[in-house]
């Protein structure tokens, strides 16, 4: 049976991107079946739409949620992310964002190659705190951050999962020296799960001097679980050290599938360079290469990922279509 994918190609270049990614699924033989979703800025901007909860309701019978990008600069900061990415993460509990890097050396070979598990419901983003006495020199904001022993065990958990299949080792990214209560949790659940595991080794960083090794060092890790926050961060560090931006895909999953999960680039929505031809689809292909694990077509998503290892050249649609017919022959 087709795969049903709910296509949300978004704001600037996602539509862009995404054609060229369902372009390259249908190149790899698997069956799909999409349906077109307008969500974004501008959809926002012309009839007030950003994800009421009936759109929501019809996402969750999908198989999965194919995403280009979002945010547009005419809608102020917040109003998109977190009525449309962020409620999408949270209402259909994709609390896990993997993000997959590998760095490629001159002569073509695999300098590093690692995955990020960022968690993907919690820390900073939940939208605790509030603001008093706004516009006064006497205003105060809080932006609290939530960090539930469940929340950080079950990422802990899919990380040592991951690494089980992969090199056998999982690094902790966090703060402990200063954050010392979400700290202790999360070294705490991590230390639990890890006990349960004792074929994976394990590593601790400080995510300032995860910053240095990511540029110095990435050769050192295998799998890094962090929280949503810092996971935002470091991946966007991974992505510059791992070929740019063009090249990070994402995805947002709930593993206990109890509803669809969401595949997406860790890139934006680049409205600077819309209608250019100029936005490199690679991440929006690797991210829907993600999509096809997850739905059970391992074999297509290995094929896609060996076509995007030789550099492409040329346009949006150049690229995708390379890649389609290296995939294809
Ligand atoms: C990402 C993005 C989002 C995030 C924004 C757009 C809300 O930067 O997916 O990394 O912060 O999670
Ligand atoms: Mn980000």
């Amino acid at each position: 049976m087709a795969h049903r994918i709910a296509v949300i190609g978004g704001d600037g270049i996602g539509p862009e991107v995404t054609t060229e990614a369902l372009k390259v699924v249908r190149a790899a033989g698997v069956e799909i079946e999409t349906t077109d979703f307008d969500l974004g800025g501008a959809r926002y901007l012309r009839d007030g739409e950003i994800l009421s909860d009936a759109v929501l309701d019809q996402l969750r019978g999908f198989d999965c949620i194919l995403l280009g990008a979002v945010g547009t600069p005419e809608v102020p900061p917040g109003v998109i992310e977190r009525g449309l990415l962020l409620k999408m993460r949270f209402e259909l509990d994709l609390y896990i964002n993997q993000r997959p890097f590998i760095g490629t050396a001159p002569g073509g070979t695999v300098a590093h190659d690692f995955v990020v598990i960022r968690e993907n419901t919690e820390g900073p983003y939940v939208g605790e705190g509030g603001v008093l006495r706004k516009g006064t020199v006497h205003e105060v904001a809080t932006q609290g951050s939530v960090n539930t022993w469940m929340g950080a065990e079950r990422a802990c958990r899919y990380a040592f999962e991951l690494a089980a299949g992969r090199r056998r080792h999982v690094t902790l990214v966090h703060k402990t020296n200063v954050l010392t209560f979400a700290g202790d949790l999360w070294q705490r659940a991590f230390n639990s799960v890890a006990a349960d595991f004792p074929d994976v080794a394990t590593a601790y960083n400080h995510v300032d001097a995860a910053c240095i090794y990511f540029v110095q060092d990435p050769q050192r890790y295998d799998v890094i679980v962090t929280d949503n926050l810092f996971g935002d961060i470091l991946t966007d560090l991974g992505g510059a050290v791992s070929g740019g931006i063009g090249l990070a895909s994402s995805a947002n999953l709930n593993p206990a599938r109890t509803g669809p999960s969401m595949f997406e680039p860790v890139h934006g929505s680049a409205p600077d360079i819309v209608g250019t031809g100029t936005a490199n689809p690679t991440a929006a292909i690797l991210s829907a290469a993600l999509m096809l694990d997850f739905l059970g077509e391992g074999a297509a998503a290995d094929r896609i990922r060996a076509a995007c290892t030789h550099p492409v050249t040329g346009s949006t649609t150049d690229i995708g279509s390379e890649i389609a017919a290296r995939v294809a022959g």
